[in-house]
């Protein structure tokens, strides 16, 4: 393996091929190696409208305020916004939101301020959950602060058992934590959608003690799984009396460009702002971020992205689920997994794909192809994607 960059401290898993970027255009990723790329994989991180810059160029072009403020000074896109999220949303209550870099530091905030809140330190989450990469978020996570349940035996739980009987819960003290944070579905692993009775049951016991309610959105938000906020999959939370105190947001809220997000229930506004509490960053609410983020979320649903995102997302489904050469195709939206047969190993799939002018995201360890892909990826590209990813399966397996 022969990298550009030998100065680039790279402290992730690689593939055994090489990707050098060249200049690229429009929504297409230009490599020395491989030629033009079509990014699968970007709406895992970022680019939930695809590369071309457009949102970041207009926001530019069009910036009539500085890159950057001091927290002092009010900016009349911020409100904008907010009531643009809480409609994109049809949130049920009022939110107010704080505007930030990273998802990481977003769902800190929201651990931070759920902290405060309660006057509790404690936080039950899924050891299926990703949470940031920060010391506090990452696992393993401090047993003494967090309790993760783990979900394992819940997805083949007869509906007639109740999790109040159920062994995990008998030593959790419900009224001893501050929050139970969930990513509503598990974006770094197996893309598992943690089933609704185990997520009803801890959210109400968490609310009925005084507990507050976190979603991390940063992957599944702004449309991923076919709905605005992948919690709205459980329609409990779509209900005033047990909707979020808080969302985290990042990624695709700035198609690329990093600005992450906190929406914080307005009904805990007054009690957090007079708390003493203070948090404030470099890039605090900036001007540019918001504004970038109004205009993604502006060209989301001038183009129906999310309701597209769901017919997409059963199209890849429609198209692959017959295949003998995979093993389970997990998903929601144009959020997807697809684990492969043993005999069919991943990074030769990913390889093969590289040569046809795809890029997508695949995992060793699970042996699965994800596809993350931007919202704006037409049907046709992913119809074409769907052919020759057959192709290259039929071809691995009869190689095998
Ligand atoms: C579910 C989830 N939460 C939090 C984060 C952290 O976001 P960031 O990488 O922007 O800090 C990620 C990032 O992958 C994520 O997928």
């Amino acid at each position: 393996m022969k990298n550009k960059c030998d100065k680039r401290l790279r402290l992730f898993a690689r593939p055994k091929t090489t990707l050098t970027l060249s200049p690229s255009e429009h929504d297409m990723l230009v490599t020395e190696e491989y030629g033009d790329l079509v990014d699968l994989e970007s709406g895992c991180w970022s680019a939930v409208l695809g590369h071309s810059k457009y949102t970041l160029q207009e926001a530019i072009r069009d910036l009539k305020y500085p890159v950057h403020t001091h927290q002092f000074f009010d900016c009349p896109h911020f409100d904008k916004l907010v009531q643009r999220l809480t409609d994109s949303a049809k949130l049920p209550v009022p939110y107010c939101a704080a505007f930030l870099s990273s998802g990481t530091e977003a769902v800190s905030l929201c651990v931070m301020l759920t902290e405060l809140l309660t006057s509790r330190h404690k936080c039950l989450s899924l050891t299926i959950s990703y949470l940031g990469a920060a010391c506090g978020l990452r696992m393993p996570r401090d047993p003494e602060k967090w309790t993760d349940i783990n979900p394992a035996d819940c997805f083949h739980c007869p509906m007639e058992k109740h999790c109040d009987h159920c062994t995990k819960f008998q030593s959790i003290d419900f009224s001893s934590y501050a929050s139970f944070v969930l990513e509503p579905g598990n974006s770094g692993g197996l893309l598992l959608f943690p089933p609704n009775k185990l997520i009803k049951f801890i959210a109400t016991r968490i609310k009925a003690a005084g507990g507050m309610l976190i979603m991390n959105e940063v992957t599944t938000g702004i449309g991923r799984t076919g709905k605005f906020f992948g919690y709205q999959h459980y329609e409990e939370f779509c209900q005033p009396d047990l909707c979020p105190d808080f969302i985290a947001m990042g990624k695709n809220l700035g198609n690329g460009y990093p600005i992450s997000g906190v929406l914080v229930a307005s009904r805990y506004q007054s009690q957090l702002e007079k708390s003493g509490f203070r948090y404030v960053q470099s890039h605090s609410d900036d001007p540019l971020g918001t504004i970038v983020a109004l205009k993604t979320l502006t060209a989301i649903a001038q183009q129906n992205l999310v309701a597209q995102a769901e017919r997409k997302g059963e199209l890849l489904r429609m198209q692959l689920n017959d295949s003998p050469f995979i093993k389970e195709f997990r998903g929601k939206g144009l959020m997807n997994g697809i684990i492969l047969q043993p005999n069919i190993h991943a990074e030769n799939v990913y390889e093969e794909l590289l040569k046809e002018g795809f890029f997508t995201g695949f995992s060793e360890n699970y042996n699965l192809i994800r596809i993350y892909a931007p919202l704006s990826t037409t049907e046709d590209t992913l119809i074409t994607f769907c052919h020759i990813f057959l192709r290259i399966l039929k071809e691995q397996g009869k190689s095998s």
